[in-house]
């Protein structure tokens, strides 16, 4: 991150998750409700465990906005755990509370459990699996919604739709769609279940989800993250940290059980030949700037060179099977060296529509970084005229 840095803090079952923002410009309107309203689409899917019926999140904002609008100082913001009640003694700060709950010892396959004791030199995995645990993404969520409503200021638009889910495909080429055809199948995804478009489709998958939940297994899936209304020439050719493709790619793969983001075709380009997958360049209008060249495909995902070529950007990102699960997985006793049963806590079979939204929030902040490192300025009047004016110009 160039132009805003953003961390968060918070275990999953502590007092709460705790935000922070630097570089947003002043005067931006927003208010709580707009930011709970992603929270809540965060929330949903089916297939998710427990928790997301205890937990309903809502954000506070505790610093960095007045009278609904930002200040330009660093934001600030919190959402407390509904669950903390129970966990008042097991997660307490308070040295007397010490050994009030069992520690876990048996570290579970695919989490950071046994990496985590090993580094931070623990005994009770639960010292790492609080903060390891995408509880945090909630955060992540309410921060990218404050970049999402910074970008709908130059009326740039981010959607998500699933296309996969345990092997379940909706074939979808992402090449040939423009923003608008992009803007209606992240409308039906958002009346999915499942965030998929295709209510088919979704019928298929939630009943894949049944069986999972009945046999004890977990599920993936993938899903596609897309921006449009964009302008040309948000991140550079000129250094390799300062591509585009790049940024996003270290955005999606913070993201916990990501393990693969393609840009554009991605992966399917490799066995084409060039002529199937470039994406050719017709010119402007009479009388229009270099910024009205247009493209009749989208192979690239809208970026070349690592910046943004005016074409939608579009990022795939591939999630694992959620790694808790019912079904037994080997695994040893820290305690004991004894070989048992993986460690169980309630848990989601699958959790992709939910990896789909906090995908939209690693794009929105991505891009609003992009966009500040371009046309940055100290309130969004002056953002919108450095904006207005190259555009107007054609550069
Ligand atoms: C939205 C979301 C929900 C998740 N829910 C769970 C869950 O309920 N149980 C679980 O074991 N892992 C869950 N995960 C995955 C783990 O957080 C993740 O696999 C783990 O932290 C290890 O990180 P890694 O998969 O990136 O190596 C979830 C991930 C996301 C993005």
């Amino acid at each position: 991150m160039f132009k805003i840095s953003f961390t968060t803090s918070g275990e999953s079952h502590g007092k709460g998750l705790v935000g922070i923002i630097e570089g947003i410009p002043a005067n931006l309107e927003i208010s709580e409700a707009y930011i709970n309203s992603h929270l809540s689409r965060r929330q949903k899917g089916y297939g998710r465990g427990g928790r997301m019926k205890i937990e309903s999140d809502s954000v506070e904002i505790l610093s960095g906005i007045r009278w609904g609008r930002t200040l330009g100082s660093p934001i600030a913001l919190l959402i407390r755990n509904r669950d903390w009640i129970n966990w008042e003694k097991g997660m307490s700060p308070d040295a007397a509370h010490r050994d009030s709950i069992e520690p876990v010892t048996r570290p579970r396959p695919g989490h950071a459990d046994l990496p985590g004791i090993i580094k931070y030199k623990q005994s009770d995995i639960r010292n790492i699996l609080e903060r390891s645990s995408a509880r945090e993404t909630a955060m992540r969520v309410a921060l990218g919604s404050i970049a999402r409503r910074f970008l709908e200021d130059f009326r740039i638009f981010i959607g998500s739709f699933v296309t996969s889910l345990g092997g379940i495909e909706l074939a979808i080429d992402t090449s040939g769609l423009d923003e608008d055809t992009l803007t209606n199948l992240h409308k039906k995804a958002e009346g999915s279940e499942l965030r998929c478009p295709d209510q088919e489709v979704t019928e298929r998958m939630k009943k894949l989800i049944d069986r999972a939940k009945e046999e004890g297994y977990s599920l993936g899936g993938r899903f596609v993250t897309f921006a449009t209304g964009l302008p040309p020439g948000l991140g550079s050719h000129i250094q390799w940290n300062r591509r585009l493709d790049a940024r996003l790619a270290y955005a999606f793969m913070g993201i916990q059980a990501i393990k693969a983001v393609e840009i554009g075709d991605g992966v399917a380009i490799s066995g084409k030949p060039g002529f199937e997958v470039l994406d050719e360049i017709l010119p402007p209008q009479k009388g229009k700037t270099l910024l009205n060249a247009r493209r009749t495909t989208n192979h690239a995902g809208g970026i070349e060179g690592g910046m943004t070529n005016s074409m939608p950007v579009i990022v795939k990102a591939t999630m694992k099977p959620i790694p808790t699960q019912r079904k037994p997985l080997r695994s040893f006793d820290i305690k004991t060296g004894q070989p048992v049963e993986a460690a169980y806590e309630r848990s989601d079979v699958c959790a992709i529509a939910a990896a789909s939204v906090i995908g939209e929030a690693a794009m929105a902040l991505t891009l609003t970084d992009a966009f500040l490192e371009k046309f940055g300025g100290d309130s969004m009047e002056e953002v919108q005229r450095n904006y207005l004016s190259y555009m107007e110009a054609g550069g």
